[in-house]
């Protein structure tokens, strides 16, 4: 069961379990943190699960798809280390991600 730790963007950590299976933004989700909207349910149409991932971590996903890569030129708020929290798919090999809550475009 890989532990996710949360940075909200008021900069408080939380350190949540997260099942493997899940994506990123459904652990986020499911822990009840209303800030990550989430709107589309994870269907790859809206961009509101965007995060930043730890610069430490950022190798370690799957690339991006074209299609999040798209998404994400949409925001005022993308950096080297954003992804769509719906696209990274949770498996053992994450467990110690650290993401945090991209501000709101
Ligand atoms: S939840 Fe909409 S793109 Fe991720």
């Amino acid at each position: 069961m890989p532990r996710l730790t949360i940075v909200t963007r008021a900069g408080d950590e939380h350190v949540i379990d997260a099942r493997a299976g899940y994506s990123v933004m459904e652990a986020i989700r499911d822990a009840g943190f209303d800030e990550l909207l989430a709107l589309c349910g994870g269907c790859l149409s809206c961009a509101t699960c965007h995060v930043h991932v730890d610069p430490e971590w950022t190798g370690r996903l799957k690339p991006r798809s074209e299609d999040e890569d798209d998404l994400l030129d949409a925001s005022d708020h993308r950096t080297e280390e954003s992804r769509l929290s719906c696209q990274i798919e949770l498996d053992d090999g994450l467990d110690g991600l650290r993401v945090t809550i991209a501000p709101e475009d």
